[in-house]
């Protein structure tokens, strides 16, 4: 009988470094064939962690966040939307109002989009000319429940010709003391924005995850049944830079039809990743089906009773070395997903070679992630819970825990409160610094260079009591 490990069974051996300063550490990765990160971290795609805000704030960081998939096909589509909206320097669809809207619905719609302001147009033949702008401040002290778009907009609008360069757009927005800056044909067709938080957000986040237009990657996952293609064709076509498809026990023949039948219809256009899986026969079928990254976990995570419900899974240091005999020689990156507590953990992840690794509980109880606050007894939480737990099934339209042999199915996740931790980007932050020490300590420039040092030696109980504060209350 071969044995499993997982995070708290090992450690990494130091190594003679070259490293001296953090600087020179680069944390570049692929999430799978075709799309490349900045830092190799990934929103995991579940109801209480990854919707547009948390994945926005994975991409601007240099991550990426995976749209989760217990929502009508409609509302992730516009969850992917709202992604690949926020941040183009040009944004090519801003969002737009018509001069006679309420300024009542106005309101609800800047709300359930995101949003403070709109530009105004009319529509003729289905193109848009633009007629003014409405800004929050516009709508600030309005208390009147007649008035409209018209009676509000700012009519004398600056522009720019399409065309105008981001260097041009600065000066403009600089001089005219302006914050937004519509793209304009001669004939007052509207073509785009410029705005300059957008701007802002660029300078500082040199390492944000772009596509090739400049907006935001984001990912989305589906499963494999019903409408799974009609799904997988909504998301790619609004925008999704990766389709994950997301099932339980990835090596399945119905997950690996469904593969086929999507590389078939997108051929090469859409990087599909597949999973769950912990096997090295898991990663050659899918691999063989035209996947191009693995998704790797079964039962680590926080939320996961499958390993007590079924007594299956593979501890997941095993599962990520045992998937990546396979996925290295085809050169498919592998998502080491579920179980990571700490920085500690992460690198572990990554130097048993797996690209990237997607969070779950770490990320959940954030500023971004979807969910009410809690406040009890003077603390903050949010919800976290598993898929595959009793509470999401029965939140998921149809409650249908009868199967087929008329017995009662039993969930495969926990569910309960995280502590409110605020903005994600100080869990990524302590999450990637971690990274790069550990990088340091094994004289690892870049991550090849960090799984090519590995050395993992395993140490006893006695040896994990150690590794923890000890003696200091
Ligand atoms: P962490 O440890 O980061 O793990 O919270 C996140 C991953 O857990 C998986 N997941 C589940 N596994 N039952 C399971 O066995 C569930 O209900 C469940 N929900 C999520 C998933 O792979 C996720 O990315």
């Amino acid at each position: 009988m071969r044995e499993g490990i997982t995070f708290n069974d090992v450690l990494l051996v130091p190594k003679r470094s070259r490293v001296f300063s953090r600087k020179d550490i680069s944390t570049k990765t692929r999430l799978s064939r075709n799309i490349e990160l900045n830092i190799p971290l990934v929103s995991a795609n579940m109801d209480t962690v990854t919707g547009s805000e948390m994945a926005r704030k994975m991409a601007e960081l240099g991550g990426i966040g995976i749209i989760h998939r217990f929502l009508s096909i409609e509302d992730q589509v516009e969850e992917v939307r709202k992604v690949k909206r926020s941040e183009n320097v040009i944004i090519d669809e801003p969002f737009t109002t018509e001069p006679d809207k309420k300024i009542k619905d106005l309101v609800d719609e800047l709300e359930r989009y995101n949003t403070s302001s709109a530009l105004v147009v009319n529509i003729k033949k289905e193109r848009k000319y633009l007629v003014g702008i409405i800004t929050a401040r516009d709508l600030l002290f309005e208390s009147s429940s007649t008035s409209t778009v018209s009676d509000l907009m700012t009519k004398n609008v600056i522009t720019a010709t399409p065309g105008t360069s981001i260097q041009k757009a600065k000066g403009i927005l600089h001089k005219k003391k302006i914050e937004k800056l519509p793209i304009v044909k001669k004939d007052g067709e509207l073509l785009g924005l410029i705005t300059l938080s957008d701007i802002i957000k660029k300078m500082n986040n040199p390492n944000t995850s772009k596509d090739k237009k400049g907006r935001l990657l984001v990912g989305a996952a589906i499963g494999v049944n019903d409408d799974y293609t009609k799904r997988a064709i909504a998301l790619k076509n609004a925008g999704a830079d990766v389709i994950v498809i997301d099932i339980a026990h990835g090596h399945n023949t119905r997950e690996i039809d469904a593969l086929r039948k999507l590389k078939k219809l997108f051929k090469d256009d859409i990087d599909i990743v597949a999973g769950n899986i912990a096997t090295k026969e898991a990663a050659l079928d899918l691999i063989k089906a035209g996947a191009d990254g693995l998704k790797v976990g079964i039962g680590p995570g926080a939320a996961c009773t499958t390993r007590i419900v079924t007594g299956v899974g593979v501890p997941q240091i095993t599962a990520i070395q045992d998937v990546m005999q396979v996925a290295k020689k085809h050169n498919v990156p592998v998502i080491a997903d579920g179980g990571i507590k700490n920085s500690g953990d992460f690198s572990k992840a990554l130097a048993a070679g797996a690209s990237t690794a997607m969070i779950g509980s770490l990320l959940a109880g954030c500023k971004e992630s979807p969910g009410e606050y809690i406040i009890d007894r003077g603390m903050i939480y949010k919800y976290y819970r598993g898929m595959a737990s009793f509470e999401a099934a029965s939140s998921k339209k149809k409650i249908d825990r009868s199967t087929s042999d008329g017995l009662l199915r039993v969930p495969e996740g926990a569910s309960g409160k995280v502590f409110y931790k605020g903005d994600a980007s100080m869990v990524l932050n302590d999450l990637v610094s971690g990274l790069r020490s550990s990088m340091s300590y094994l004289g690892a420039k870049n991550l090849k260079e960090f799984s090519k040092n590995a050395e993992f030696i395993r140490m006893t109980n006695a040896g994990m009591i150690e590794s923890g504060p000890h003696g200091v209350n």
